[in-house]
Protein backbone atom coordinates (compact mmCIF):
# COMPACT_ATOMS: atom_id res chain seq x y z
CA UNK A 1 0.00 0.00 0.00
CA UNK A 2 1.09 3.34 -1.14
CA UNK A 3 1.67 5.96 1.79
CA UNK A 4 -0.35 9.13 1.13
CA UNK A 5 2.07 11.87 0.51
CA UNK A 6 0.70 15.03 2.84
CA UNK A 7 2.48 17.57 0.87
CA UNK A 8 0.35 16.97 -2.06
CA UNK A 9 -2.48 17.85 -0.55
CA UNK A 10 -1.50 21.04 1.05
CA UNK A 11 -2.21 24.51 -0.02
CA UNK A 12 0.25 26.74 -1.44
CA UNK A 13 1.04 30.26 0.25
CA UNK A 14 1.56 33.20 -2.37
CA UNK A 15 3.16 36.26 -1.01
CA UNK A 16 1.74 38.84 -3.43
CA UNK A 17 2.90 42.25 -4.24
CA UNK A 18 0.02 44.40 -5.41
CA UNK A 19 1.49 47.52 -5.88
CA UNK A 20 1.71 50.95 -4.13
CA UNK A 21 -2.02 51.81 -4.73
CA UNK A 22 -3.18 52.12 -8.40
CA UNK A 23 -5.26 49.20 -9.15
CA UNK A 24 -3.09 49.49 -12.87
CA UNK A 25 -0.18 48.51 -11.20
CA UNK A 26 -0.86 45.33 -10.17
CA UNK A 27 1.06 42.90 -12.28
CA UNK A 28 -0.48 40.28 -14.86
CA UNK A 29 0.68 37.50 -12.41
CA UNK A 30 -0.78 39.10 -9.31
CA UNK A 31 -4.19 39.15 -10.46
CA UNK A 32 -4.48 35.90 -11.81
CA UNK A 33 -3.64 34.38 -8.32
CA UNK A 34 -5.51 36.79 -6.53
CA UNK A 35 -8.70 36.14 -8.64
CA UNK A 36 -8.25 32.62 -8.59
CA UNK A 37 -7.07 31.92 -4.89
CA UNK A 38 -9.68 30.96 -2.26
CA UNK A 39 -8.37 32.49 0.41
CA UNK A 40 -7.33 36.37 0.88
CA UNK A 41 -5.34 37.45 3.64
CA UNK A 42 -4.07 41.17 4.19
CA UNK A 43 -2.60 43.47 7.21
CA UNK A 44 -5.31 46.24 8.96
CA UNK A 45 -3.75 48.67 11.25
CA UNK A 46 -4.96 48.66 14.71
CA UNK A 47 -7.16 52.25 13.22
CA UNK A 48 -8.62 49.49 11.25
CA UNK A 49 -7.37 50.82 8.50
CA UNK A 50 -6.98 48.10 5.14
CA UNK A 51 -4.75 49.27 2.59
CA UNK A 52 -3.48 46.88 0.92
CA UNK A 53 -7.24 45.81 0.31
CA UNK A 54 -8.40 48.64 -1.13
CA UNK A 55 -5.89 48.87 -3.56
CA UNK A 56 -7.78 45.44 -4.92
CA UNK A 57 -10.99 45.42 -3.63
CA UNK A 58 -12.74 45.86 -7.00
CA UNK A 59 -11.24 42.23 -8.08
CA UNK A 60 -11.94 40.26 -5.21
CA UNK A 61 -14.94 38.16 -5.53
CA UNK A 62 -17.65 37.54 -2.68
CA UNK A 63 -17.03 33.66 -2.42
CA UNK A 64 -13.42 34.23 -1.75
CA UNK A 65 -12.58 34.27 2.02
CA UNK A 66 -10.79 36.62 3.63
CA UNK A 67 -8.00 37.15 6.55
CA UNK A 68 -7.66 40.06 8.20
CA UNK A 69 -4.54 40.23 10.01
CA UNK A 70 -4.38 42.88 12.91
CA UNK A 71 -1.17 44.77 13.08
CA UNK A 72 0.37 47.20 15.51
CA UNK A 73 1.94 49.90 12.95
CA UNK A 74 4.32 51.16 15.71
CA UNK A 75 7.74 49.76 16.29
CA UNK A 76 7.24 50.24 19.99
CA UNK A 77 4.78 47.59 20.09
CA UNK A 78 5.87 43.92 19.75
CA UNK A 79 4.34 42.67 16.28
CA UNK A 80 5.69 39.25 17.12
CA UNK A 81 2.68 37.56 18.97
CA UNK A 82 0.18 39.46 15.98
CA UNK A 83 2.37 37.52 13.34
CA UNK A 84 2.41 34.31 15.07
CA UNK A 85 -2.01 34.46 15.36
CA UNK A 86 -1.61 35.52 11.53
CA UNK A 87 0.37 32.90 10.06
CA UNK A 88 -1.45 29.69 12.33
CA UNK A 89 -4.91 31.34 10.83
CA UNK A 90 -3.19 30.89 7.55
CA UNK A 91 -1.68 27.54 7.75
CA UNK A 92 -4.70 25.83 9.07
CA UNK A 93 -6.39 26.36 5.70
CA UNK A 94 -3.02 25.82 4.09
CA UNK A 95 -2.85 22.34 6.11
CA UNK A 96 -6.66 21.98 4.74
CA UNK A 97 -5.98 21.95 0.86
CA UNK A 98 -6.52 25.93 0.75
CA UNK A 99 -4.38 27.81 -1.84
CA UNK A 100 -3.84 31.25 0.20
CA UNK A 101 -2.55 35.15 -1.11
CA UNK A 102 -1.12 37.24 1.28
CA UNK A 103 -1.73 41.01 -0.32
CA UNK A 104 1.24 43.09 0.60
CA UNK A 105 1.05 46.69 -0.74
CA UNK A 106 4.27 47.83 -3.00
CA UNK A 107 6.69 44.77 -3.12
CA UNK A 108 6.70 41.74 -0.72
CA UNK A 109 10.39 41.92 0.09
CA UNK A 110 10.90 45.36 1.03
CA UNK A 111 9.88 45.92 4.68
CA UNK A 112 6.79 44.39 3.92
CA UNK A 113 4.74 42.59 6.22
CA UNK A 114 4.39 39.65 4.17
CA UNK A 115 7.97 38.88 5.08
CA UNK A 116 6.99 38.16 8.60
CA UNK A 117 4.92 35.09 7.42
CA UNK A 118 6.90 34.05 5.33
CA UNK A 119 9.89 33.18 7.73
CA UNK A 120 6.86 31.47 9.67
CA UNK A 121 5.61 29.42 6.73
CA UNK A 122 7.75 29.28 4.25
CA UNK A 123 9.38 26.12 5.49
CA UNK A 124 6.17 24.16 6.04
CA UNK A 125 4.44 25.00 2.70
CA UNK A 126 5.17 25.24 -0.90
CA UNK A 127 5.57 29.42 -1.22
CA UNK A 128 5.69 31.50 -4.05
CA UNK A 129 6.40 35.46 -3.89
CA UNK A 130 5.18 37.61 -7.31
CA UNK A 131 6.81 41.10 -6.82
CA UNK A 132 5.55 43.93 -6.71
CA UNK A 133 5.95 47.69 -7.90
CA UNK A 134 7.16 49.54 -4.52
CA UNK A 135 6.06 52.82 -3.57
CA UNK A 136 10.13 54.23 -3.37
CA UNK A 137 9.86 53.50 -7.22
CA UNK A 138 6.37 54.63 -8.50
CA UNK A 139 7.16 57.48 -6.00
CA UNK A 140 10.09 58.54 -8.84
CA UNK A 141 8.29 57.76 -11.50
CA UNK A 142 5.32 60.03 -9.77
CA UNK A 143 7.43 63.43 -8.57
CA UNK A 144 9.10 62.76 -12.16
CA UNK A 145 12.61 62.68 -11.16
CA UNK A 146 15.73 60.46 -12.00
CA UNK A 147 16.54 59.09 -9.30
CA UNK A 148 20.06 57.58 -9.67
CA UNK A 149 22.74 57.23 -12.44
CA UNK A 150 25.74 55.12 -13.40
CA UNK A 151 27.56 54.93 -9.84
CA UNK A 152 25.49 56.23 -7.70
CA UNK A 153 24.24 54.48 -4.62
CA UNK A 154 20.74 54.37 -3.63
CA UNK A 155 20.17 54.05 0.26
CA UNK A 156 16.50 53.18 1.65
CA UNK A 157 16.05 54.22 5.19
CA UNK A 158 13.46 54.10 8.05
CA UNK A 159 12.79 57.01 9.56
CA UNK A 160 12.23 55.49 12.80
CA UNK A 161 15.97 55.23 12.87
CA UNK A 162 17.21 57.21 15.72
CA UNK A 163 18.67 60.52 14.94
CA UNK A 164 22.43 59.99 14.53
CA UNK A 165 22.18 57.10 12.42
CA UNK A 166 19.60 58.74 10.12
CA UNK A 167 21.87 61.49 10.14
CA UNK A 168 25.06 59.61 9.42
CA UNK A 169 23.18 57.59 6.94
CA UNK A 170 22.12 60.37 4.70
CA UNK A 171 25.42 62.13 4.73
CA UNK A 172 26.67 59.36 2.35
CA UNK A 173 24.12 58.69 0.23
CA UNK A 174 24.30 59.54 -3.13
CA UNK A 175 20.34 59.20 -3.35
CA UNK A 176 18.29 58.13 -0.96
CA UNK A 177 14.68 57.43 0.22
CA UNK A 178 12.94 57.63 3.50
CA UNK A 179 10.00 55.80 4.04
CA UNK A 180 8.03 55.27 8.11
CA UNK A 181 7.69 59.04 7.54
CA UNK A 182 4.18 59.49 10.29
CA UNK A 183 5.18 60.88 13.36
CA UNK A 184 9.10 61.38 12.36
CA UNK A 185 8.31 63.83 9.81
CA UNK A 186 10.42 66.80 12.24
CA UNK A 187 13.18 64.77 13.11
CA UNK A 188 13.77 64.03 8.95
CA UNK A 189 13.15 67.56 8.49
CA UNK A 190 15.58 69.07 10.96
CA UNK A 191 18.39 66.55 9.73
CA UNK A 192 17.46 67.86 6.00
CA UNK A 193 18.38 71.42 6.79
CA UNK A 194 21.52 70.43 8.88
CA UNK A 195 22.69 68.21 6.50
CA UNK A 196 21.89 70.95 3.48
CA UNK A 197 19.60 68.57 1.83
CA UNK A 198 16.58 70.59 2.39
CA UNK A 199 16.03 71.79 -1.36
CA UNK A 200 16.78 68.43 -2.76
CA UNK A 201 14.52 66.82 -0.37
CA UNK A 202 11.03 66.23 -2.28
CA UNK A 203 7.63 65.36 -0.21
CA UNK A 204 5.12 62.79 -1.54
CA UNK A 205 2.17 60.93 0.41
CA UNK A 206 -0.66 58.56 -1.13
CA UNK A 207 1.87 57.79 -4.17
CA UNK A 208 -0.57 56.90 -7.04
CA UNK A 209 -3.71 56.80 -5.30
CA UNK A 210 -6.14 59.67 -6.37
CA UNK A 211 -5.63 61.07 -3.54
CA UNK A 212 -1.76 61.17 -3.83
CA UNK A 213 -0.51 64.58 -2.50
CA UNK A 214 3.10 65.99 -3.32
CA UNK A 215 4.14 69.09 -1.34
CA UNK A 216 7.29 70.97 -0.99
CA UNK A 217 9.01 70.47 2.28
CA UNK A 218 8.28 74.16 3.62
CA UNK A 219 4.51 73.31 2.74
CA UNK A 220 4.17 69.98 4.77
CA UNK A 221 2.61 70.27 8.52
CA UNK A 222 4.62 67.49 10.84
CA UNK A 223 1.08 67.16 12.61
CA UNK A 224 -0.37 65.68 9.09
CA UNK A 225 1.61 63.37 7.87
CA UNK A 226 0.57 59.96 7.48
CA UNK A 227 1.88 56.48 7.18
CA UNK A 228 1.90 56.25 3.43
CA UNK A 229 4.26 58.91 2.70
CA UNK A 230 8.02 59.14 2.11
CA UNK A 231 10.63 61.44 1.23
CA UNK A 232 12.65 61.06 -1.84
CA UNK A 233 16.68 62.84 -2.25
CA UNK A 234 17.39 62.06 -6.22
CA UNK A 235 20.92 62.02 -7.18
CA UNK A 236 23.13 65.29 -8.17
CA UNK A 237 24.47 63.94 -10.77
CA UNK A 238 23.13 65.17 -13.96
CA UNK A 239 24.74 63.36 -17.43
CA UNK A 240 23.40 64.57 -20.52
C1 LIG B 1 6.34 48.95 5.69
S1 LIG B 1 6.84 49.93 4.32
C2 LIG B 1 6.25 48.95 3.01
C3 LIG B 1 6.94 49.22 1.70
C4 LIG B 1 6.34 48.39 0.56
N1 LIG B 1 6.61 46.99 0.72
C5 LIG B 1 6.83 48.86 -0.80
O1 LIG B 1 7.54 48.14 -1.48
O2 LIG B 1 6.46 49.98 -1.17
C6 LIG B 1 5.63 51.20 4.40
C7 LIG B 1 6.18 52.55 3.99
O3 LIG B 1 6.28 52.63 2.58
C8 LIG B 1 5.96 53.94 2.16
N2 LIG B 1 4.80 53.85 1.26
C9 LIG B 1 4.08 52.77 0.98
N3 LIG B 1 3.15 53.03 0.06
C10 LIG B 1 3.28 54.35 -0.25
C11 LIG B 1 2.64 55.21 -1.16
N4 LIG B 1 1.66 54.77 -1.95
N5 LIG B 1 3.07 56.50 -1.21
C12 LIG B 1 4.08 56.94 -0.44
N6 LIG B 1 4.73 56.16 0.44
C13 LIG B 1 4.34 54.88 0.52
C14 LIG B 1 5.61 54.77 3.37
O4 LIG B 1 6.77 55.49 3.74
C15 LIG B 1 5.26 53.71 4.37
O5 LIG B 1 5.52 54.17 5.69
Amino acid sequence: MTELNVTENKGKLYGLGIGPGDPELLTLKAHRILTSVPVIAYPTMESGKVLARAIVADFIRPEQIEIPMPLPFSVERSSQPYYDIAAENIAQHLADGRDVAVLCEGDPMLYGSFMYIFNRLAHRFDTEVVPGISSTLASAAMLGVPLTYRNDVLSIMPATLDENTLRDRLAVADAAIIIKLGRHYAKVRSILEELGLYSRALYIERATMPNQVIRSITEVDPAEVPYWALILIPSQTNPQ
